[in-house]
């Protein structure tokens, strides 16, 4: 019985040193960093849930600059596929992670998640995609690191507004009052897309501005997808389009690449573009006057955040502990969001550095 235990667990560790090996070949499925003293620091699992997606490139690179003399970051690639992230959770548990950073593909899938990491006593730290409040509420060692996701769209809305408010003449094209506008939806089902997507038009609408939705549809965060959703629109509606509105900049970055190609941003031809998450790309666009503003989502902040607690929890502490974060009532740690706009552009810039 016992040697066939040992056995077990031998060829486990055959099985992940040979996983490792070609994890290490394979610059997508993942990078281990503090490789050098990686023996004596624990182990912590993460995934991202596409490393192809330009929000969490920079929450990655937050990760690993935490990371960084502290923990052996074991950080995976889900390429955006559920089945793979279930699997490479079970890699991360067999090869020792400590705890586990997970970004979620599906936010449907943390239990399956909890499941696995509550049989071995592991914690759970997810960020950026919100799962359920049970999920949270049914293990006392998993939290979330993120936002709250509607204040978001509530300060997308207030950027919105104002910026019709102060130049209505020239948005109004119609001049029938109403704000015409093509709306860029983010994953459907992600919580901070449903929540972006509802409380922006709310806020505008709140503000006593009429609206009139003539399109919205999903590019699932992505600039190429974008990109042929607006090409699409200004085919049908060409000038009738009097704002666009973006779940995210990757998005709004697309829609913009398309306007340009129809001949806007150059004359008078102008379209304003609002966006979220105020990557560094999208700051280049408010500085040129591309962009009207957008939502700095804090990147640098929510990985920093998750490997403090990932790292806490590794090492057996209070996932706070010595950290200067705070949980809500939910297990979470909420990082503000911040309107952007070419008057405090520096506080992107400064997010980002
Ligand atoms: C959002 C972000 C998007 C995208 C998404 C991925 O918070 O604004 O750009 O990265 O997360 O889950
Ligand atoms: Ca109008």
């Amino acid at each position: 019985m016992f040697k066939k235990k040992k056995g077990l667990i031998l060829s486990l560790t055959v099985a992940s040193s040979i996983l490792l090996a070609a994890g290490c070949s394979n610059s997508t499925s993942g990078t281990d960093s503090g490789k050098d003293k990686g023996d004596a620091l624990p182990a912590v699992g993460a995934t991202i849930y596409k490393f192809d997606d330009n929000f969490m490139s920079y929450v990655r690179r937050a990760m690993d600059t935490a990371a960084k003399d502290k923990v052996k970051l074991m950080l995976n690639d889900s390429q955006n596929d559920q089945a793979k992230q279930i699997e490479q959770v079970d890699t991360l548990i067999a090869k020792g992670a400590k705890s586990l950073a997970i970004n979620l593909v599906d936010p449907k899938a943390a239990q399956t998640i909890v499941d696995k990491a509550k049989a071995k006593n592991i914690p759970v730290i997810f960020f950026n995609k919100e799962p359920d409040a049970t999920v949270l509420t049914g293990y006392d060692k998993a939290y979330y690191v993120g936002t709250t996701s509607s204040e978001s769209g509530v300060l997308q809305g207030e950027l919105i507004a104002k910026a019709w408010e102060a130049n209505k003449d020239k948005y109004d094209k119609n001049k029938d009052g109403k704000l015409q506008y093509v709306l860029l939806k983010g994953e459907p089902g992600h919580p901070d897309a449903e929540a972006r997507t509802k409380f922006a038009i709310d806020t505008v609408k709140e503000k006593g501005i009429q609206v009139e939705e003539l399109a919205m549809d999903t590019a699932m965060w992505d600039a190429m997808k974008a990109t042929e959703k607006m090409d699409a629109w200004i085919a049908k509606y060409n000038d009738k389009i009097e704002f666009v509105i973006a779940n995210n900049d990757g998005m709004a970055l697309g829609a913009i690449a398309s306007l340009e190609k129809a001949g806007y941003f150059s004359g008078d031809k102008f379209m304003p573009v609002v966006g979220v998450d105020a990557i560094p790309e999208a700051l280049e666009m408010i500085e040129s006057g591309k962009m009207v503003g957008s939502i700095l989502n804090d990147a640098k902040n929510q990985g920093k955040a998750t490997i403090d607690l990932a790292a806490n929890a590794a090492n057996g502490k209070d996932v706070l502990d010595g950290t200067e974060w705070k949980l809500d009532d939910k297990k979470a740690v909420r990082v503000p969001y911040i309107e952007v706009t070419k008057d405090n552009i520096q506080v992107g810039r400064d997010a980002y550095k």
